[in-house]
């Protein structure tokens, strides 16, 4: 097989387009053309296309890396599936695999991103009226569905990566059952009484073809949901893998993990290296201590390129990790469980693997998340360690003992099963599906979950006291893309006349973290936060941020050209101890929801320096997540009781207001309240009147 780490061809193609009639480029289309043909699912094409042909629901599970995501959906192309202008929607839970696999699809095709090929996630949206093969989030289809109920102008939809059953997946699953039971019924009665059944703008309505992909072994659940539909294997190609365990429990797999990596740097043949790590913070932590750690080696000993992998990392840089290493040079791609399944990075020899992901659990009764560090699930643990035998054999060293791997659970529990379910909920609701308790779930979310987010939504406005959507509020809140208290906040912001302040607070907080801490200048941060501090709290502080950014781009960007502001606007987030991939997305997300809001006919008004008001407004907002100080200086969460403290990066962790609102309750050491605004207690009955009048 060709190995796409073979040569400098690719990176140089990759980074930039060559004249489209150069020798290059034509040698760049054979050499793709030669990999798309040497991958295990090219062998089964005619078969897979007859088997879609004959089942309306088709559950393909094969091998990580074997070519599903990208090929699967230009089989389809080219078998006549989009043709009169229908489309094949691909879903993946990830949007940085939707939009990875969507640039590399069209480079295939040899076609621009957009046209044939594009993506559409929240917050970004490529795809033209050319676009046939659609690449999208879960969540962006669930809200497609909210415009287009029978999905009209799909003739096939793949829910791709469905193994890792996260909420938007599971409910995707089910409502696809719905609409593909709808088409089919339109379908029929039109050839009964010969009348064309249209849906959305007009389409004609055609049956609809589903597909179902996944990359473990288990694919009978699937097959047993949908009344036994057709399961096939495609088989991959996989070499032996060598595992290694400590011998020893690793205090700390940080530094476990460094030492691996360079041992495997030097004393390792060639080949590049896969490392599991928890986060963005971790990632790029150890990215630096990378850095850092290889000035120590001799000149020659330096040829080791650290990348990073995660999902929130902007999309221009996600690329890189596909590109090969420079000759000469080992890659080393520090990755979250994003490279377990949903991408496959080419030349991966090494795993490392500290065998733990980051996880949220909800508890309902509560209001609370906890995100803690877990042990990653056995079938996790293989997927990570197959990553290594893809194109020869490979090593994997596993940064726990040999006994704790049997202790793992078998597989990773469904989200819809530990997630706040508010948000989809309210879905769908707007969808027209009311009885929430009685829906065909794949798996059922448990029934206090479930009374917890429709009291949630009533409270906020969204239903109504008989659990129907509210008009307009409910409706709206389903539209924008954002968590329904987010959508809530901006909806009151319209009325207390701040909705520019609150468009900025509510797109710094989709952000994980706007503040740069680096632990070696740990006093040089905290003065350079004091700077952008309020005494108010966190979100006036995001707002300061935002704006002192705002400001500086602004006068920059009359002077300098675009590339050049980007740098300048690198060095301020860098003096300033801001994160500029946090803030660059912040800036992305809040052109996106003020494009949103404009659209619903909001008109975006500011309320200038009047600070109380729009503090106001944040409590009657998040009035839900309001804590009072206690005579022990602790804070008891007013919704749940639950006695709480303020994490050490909010802004008002050392003065302690008497009452404050909160966005997020998460358990990790402690119970911790995160992104505080201090508030006037009396504020919470005035204007939450149906919550608190009848507390104290
Ligand atoms: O979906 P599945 O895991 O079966 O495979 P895929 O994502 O379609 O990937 C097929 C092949 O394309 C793998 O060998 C990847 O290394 C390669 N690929 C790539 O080189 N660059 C990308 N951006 C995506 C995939
Ligand atoms: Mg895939």
């Amino acid at each position: 097989m060709p190995s796409m780490a073979q040569g400098k061809l690719k990176s140089s193609v990759l980074n930039s387009k060559p004249n489209p009639k150069s020798p290059v480029a034509s040698r760049f289309r054979q050499k793709i053309a030669e990999h798309r043909k040497s991958l295990p699912i090219a062998s089964v094409e005619k078969r897979l296309i007859e088997e879609v042909h004959k089942n309306d629901i088709l559950i393909i599970v094969g091998e990580t890396g074997s070519g599903k995501t990208t090929q699967l959906p230009q089989f389809l192309f080219n078998a006549g599936f989009c043709r009169e202008g229908k489309m094949v929607g691909i879903s993946q839970p990830r949007r940085i695999a939707a939009v990875t696999v969507a640039k590399r699809v069209a480079e295939e095709c040899d076609v621009q991103l957009g046209q044939r090929v594009g993506y559409s996630i929240r917050f970004d949206d490529t795809t033209s009226s050319s676009t046939r093969l659609k690449y999208m989030t879960d969540g962006f289809l669930l809200r497609e569905a909210l415009l287009d109920p029978l999905l009209s102008r799909y003739s096939v939809i793949i829910v791709d990566e469905a193994h890792e059953r996260t909420v938007h997946t599971d409910v995707l699953l089910a409502l696809l059952k719905k609409v593909q039971r709808a088409r089919s019924k339109a379908v029929n009665e039109r050839s009964e009484n010969g009348d064309v059944l249209r849906g959305c703008q007009g389409r004609k309505v055609s049956p609809l073809k589903l597909i179902i992909m996944s990359a473990s072994l288990n694919a009978r659940v699937f097959s047993e949901y949908y009344g036994g539909a057709k399961a096939l294997h495609v088989q991959g190609r996989q070499f032996p893998v060598d595992i290694y365990y400590t011998v020893h429990p690793e205090s700390d797999y940080v530094d476990a993990a460094l030492v691996t990596i360079f041992q495997i740097h030097l004393e390792e043949k060639p080949g590049d290296i896969l490392v599991f790590l928890t986060g963005q913070d971790e990632i790029e932590s150890v990215e630096r201590l990378v850095q850092e750690r290889l000035q120590h080696l001799p000149e020659d000993k330096r040829k080791l390129l650290p990348l990073t992998i995660f999902s929130t990392l902007p999309s221009e840089q996600q690329m890189r990790v596909f590109a090969p290493a420079p000759i000469g040079f080992r890659k080393v791609v520090l990755a979250t469980n994003i490279a377990e399944t949903s991408i496959t990075i080419p030349g991966i020899r090494y795993v490392v693997d500290p065998g733990l992901v980051k996880a949220r659990t909800y508890f309902p009764n509560k209001g609370m998340e906890t995100l803690d560090v877990i042990p990653a699930s056995k079938a996790q643990a293989l997927q990570r360690s197959g990553r290594a035998g893809r194109e020869g054999p490979g090593k994997c060293y596993r940064l726990y003992p040999e006994r704790e791997f049997e202790k793992l659970e078998d597989s990773t529990k469904p989200e819809i099963k530990r997630c706040n379910l508010s948000n989809v909920i309210l879905q769908l609701k707007a969808l027209g599906i009311d009885d929430i308790v009685g829906f065909d779930f794949i798996d059922k979310p448990s029934r206090g979950a479930i009374v917890k987010a429709l009291e949630e939504l009533s409270l906020l406005g969204a239903l109504t006291d008989d659990g129907k959507l509210e008009k307009p509020a409910g409706d709206q809140m389903a539209r924008l893309p954002l968590d329904p208290v987010y959508s809530r906040a901006l909806i009151l912001a319209n009325q207390f006349n701040c909705l520019e302040e609150m468009l900025i607070t509510v797109a710094m907080l989709t952000v994980e973290s706007i503040f740069y801490d680096p632990r070696e200048k740990r006093e040089e941060a905290r003065t350079s936060k004091n700077h952008f501090a309020s005494v108010e709290g966190d979100h006036l502080t995001y707002l300061s941020v935002y704006r002192e950014s705002n400001e500086f781009l602004e006068k920059r960007k009359t002077e300098n050209s675009e590339a050049k502001v980007d740098k300048i606007m690198g060095k301020w987030c860098k003096d300033n101890f801001v994160n500029s991939r946090s803030l660059k997305h912040a800036r992305d997300t809040y052109r996106q929801i003020r494009g949103n809001v404009e659209q619903m006919g909001f008109n975006v008004s500011s309320c200038g320096n009047d600070m109380l008001e729009f503090r106001r407004c944040l409590a009657a907002s998040f009035f839900l997540k309001a804590a009072q100080r206690q005579m022990d200086g602790t804070y008891r969460a007013l919704e749940s009781g639950e006695t709480v403290l303020i994490h050490p990066t909010s802004v008002l962790f050392r003065s302690k207001p008497e009452c404050v609102i909160f966005n997020e309750l998460m358990q990790t050491s402690e119970k911790y309240i995160k992104n505080l605004t201090r508030i006037d207690p009396l504020w919470l009955a005035e204007l939450a009147p149906h919550h608190y009048k009848t507390e104290e």
